[in-house]
């Protein structure tokens, strides 16, 4: 396969025509439910109920399952939406066969109801089949603003994992983050206090030292995980990643729909993949997890509907393959 494809087209039925266990990982953020019109027949999250956009997404995701490796391993980002007449209407050929549009507030909610479509993807991707292994909250540090009265803003949305199997890859290490200053201090007061003692070095600090959990690691941290110093193993000061990542949200002139950070895509690669690993988006966009994957030494396939977003995913991925193929002859 070539270090990046695009291809344009339904995201099922492409996938539906790629080898099995042919990918490491997939990351990908799909179409919100009843927000944005990405003005291509065949979108997934206009005119439909929201049970309806759901299955579509689990028929999409049952295909990422089947060319998935055995150890591999499915990041979605999504964001939730309130059932509401307002907002864009949708075409006319998006109308499902009881008539209803996504802006039309669906049979079982109420005007302002938070329909709740991160958790109802979550479960019904984990009743088809996936592993449902975590629910990481992306915190919007830049959010926008909304005149809301009566609720908070919303400056979240959901990164969930899943995995095909009950083991996987998950290289934990990659995405280890520097301790709190306060832990910081306590390792190195705990080194102080063993120094002046009779206690058996190292005990203290390899109960203190920070678990690399999953395949790659085992309880031990790994040689290159610590430095030895006077007899005592000094960890490098780092932790395994928490669940809730403050990232800034993204914007990319060249598309009118909000892209995903760089940094979160980064990060669900690094953890999911081994360098030379093959990535997978089916809602790619304007490309962001396919720069990602190239600036990270991963190769690419990616899937969008809309022809305008994948010459655009092109041109933007482009820009990061020259150099790199420059470097390598
Ligand atoms: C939220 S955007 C993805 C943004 C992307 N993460 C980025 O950083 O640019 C969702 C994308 O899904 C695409 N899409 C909608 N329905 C689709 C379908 N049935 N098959 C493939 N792509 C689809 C839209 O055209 C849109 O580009």
């Amino acid at each position: 396969m070539q270090p990046v494809q695009i291809i344009c087209g339904d995201a099922a039925t492409v996938i539906s025509r790629l080898p099995e266990s042919a990918f490491d990982m997939c990351v990908t953020s799909p179409p919100y439910y009843g927000l944005r019109d990405y003005e291509t027949p065949g979108q997934i999250g206009l005119g439909t109920t929201p049970e309806e956009y759901i299955q579509a997404l689990v028929s999409v995701f049952r295909e990422v399952r089947r060319v998935l490796r055995p150890d591999g391993t499915l990041w979605v980002n999504i964001g939730d939406s309130y059932a509401t007449s307002s907002g864009p209407q949708p075409p006319r050929n998006t109308r499902n066969s009881q008539g209803h549009t996504s802006k039309t507030v669906p049979d079982g909610y109420k005007r302002k109801d938070l329909i709740g479509v991160p958790w109802m993807l979550a479960f019904a991707l984990r009743a088809d089949g996936w592993y449902l292994r975590q629910d990481i909250i992306w915190h919007k540090t830049n959010g926008m603003p909304e005149s809301v009265r009566d609720r908070c803003v919303k400056a979240h949305e959901y990164i969930f994992l899943l995995s095909k199997s009950p083991t996987y890859y998950f290289d934990a290490e990659a995405i280890s983050e520097p301790i709190a200053e306060s832990s910081k201090r306590r390792y190195m007061e705990d080194i102080q206090a063993q120094q002046g003692s009779s206690r058996i070095p190292g005990k203290t600090m390899r109960a203190a030292l920070p678990r690399f959990g999953g395949q790659k690691y085992g309880d031990d941290p790994s040689p290159a995980a610590r430095t030895k110093s006077g007899g005592l193993y000094i960890p490098t000061l780092r932790r395994n990643k928490r669940d809730v990542w403050p990232m800034a949200t993204a914007h990319y002139k060249g598309a009118h729909f909000a892209v995903f950070p760089e940094a979160l895509a980064q990060t669900c690669i690094l953890a999911g993949s081994r360098p030379g690993g093959r990535i997978i988006d089916p809602f790619m966009g304007s490309g962001t997890s396919g720069i990602v994957a190239v600036k990270n030494n991963r190769t690419f396939t990616g899937v969008d509907i809309n022809p305008d977003y994948c010459t655009l995913a092109q041109d933007r991925i482009s820009e990061y393959l020259a150099p790199l193929f420059m470097t390598a002859q």
